[in-house]
């Protein structure tokens, strides 16, 4: 569903020429930069403001390392970083719809993991839906069709949904990383870090009231913590505006069923507080009268 009025060739050209212009400035340094080794580091906390991270592509910073980041080094220095992290927000800000933000989410090369020829998976639903539901990264089945979740933890996912009166069509899913990792691996801090300043203009166009985080990488990298699941689940954390609620990943659940008992509790409360916050009523398509 297209939100946006069509834009006339001189607007076109001219919104390509600023956003190009932007995306020299703001990626051109990072293009090259090799991502870090993978283990262990998807489990760092992102100390680093990921705007900074993005605009210096540093991956000592992206880890968390103490290292100093040579674009800080000096005050004098200082000034292009911030320029860049500053374009970068700037560039997001202008994105004034969903619609936007995909095209620019398209010409990211920092959305980009170490796989080529990946397809963008930006995310799927409703625009303005009150519920939104945030996963890992895209795997083969979603990277084949440029949707989230439409694997084997997908068909769970509907399932579990189903089980709470909710149709996916009414609320609206993305995911931390919008490229698919090789090899079905977790994203780094890095490119976790690269990704979530996209993801939170995301969600701050669609404004939902709640969020449920899917998994361990979901809600570490949203709640920029490094605490284990069973501790965040359970209750609501404050984000963004919303109410943040964390549970397990279908993928886990597929192997190892003991955690589906948490799992529809989660998802209980979550409909029950979706309920209380008098948000839009979602149902399953054929309960709707
Ligand atoms: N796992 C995720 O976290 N996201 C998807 O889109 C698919 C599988």
């Amino acid at each position: 569903m297209s939100e946006q009025q069509p834009l006339t060739p001189e607007e076109l050209f001219k919104k390509v020429e600023a956003f190009l212009k932007a995306q020299h400035e703001v990626y051109a340094p990072v293009g090259d930069i090799p991502l870090p080794a993978v283990t262990g580091s998807a489990a760092l906390p992102l100390q680093e403001s990921p705007a900074k991270i993005v605009a210096s592509g540093n991956p000592a910073a992206a880890a968390g390392s103490s290292q100093p980041n040579p674009v800080e080094a000096s005050p004098d220095q200082q000034h292009p970083t911030e320029t860049k992290a500053d374009t970068l927000i700037q560039s997001l800000q202008d994105c004034k719809t969903l619609d936007a933000l995909r095209e620019l989410c398209e010409a990211a090369a920092v959305l980009r993991t170490d796989l080529t020829g990946t397809r963008l998976v930006f995310g799927k639903g409703n625009p303005k839906a009150d519920l939104m539901l945030i996963g890992e990264a895209p795997g083969a089945k979603e990277d084949e069709l440029g949707e989230p979740f439409v694997g084997a933890s997908g068909n769970l996912l509907t399932k579990i949904l189903a089980a709470i009166k909710v149709d996916r069509s009414q609320i609206y899913i993305a995911n931390i990383l919008k490229h698919r990792p090789p090899d079905n691996r977790n994203p780094t801090a890095e490119e976790r870090a690269r990704s979530l300043p996209f993801l939170e203009r995301q969600i701050d166009l669609i404004q939902p009231k709640l969020i449920l985080c899917l998994g361990l990488i979901s809600a570490q990298t949203l709640l920029n913590t490094t605490t284990a699941l069973k501790d965040m689940r359970g209750t609501f954390h404050p984000y963004r505006g919303a109410e943040l609620m964390v549970t397990y990943h279908p993928a886990a659940l597929l192997r190892n069923k003991h955690l589906k008992r948490d799992t529809w509790e989660d998802v209980q409360k979550l409909r029950q507080r979706y309920d209380i916050l008098g948000c839009e009523p979602v149902l399953l398509p054929y309960l709707q009268s």
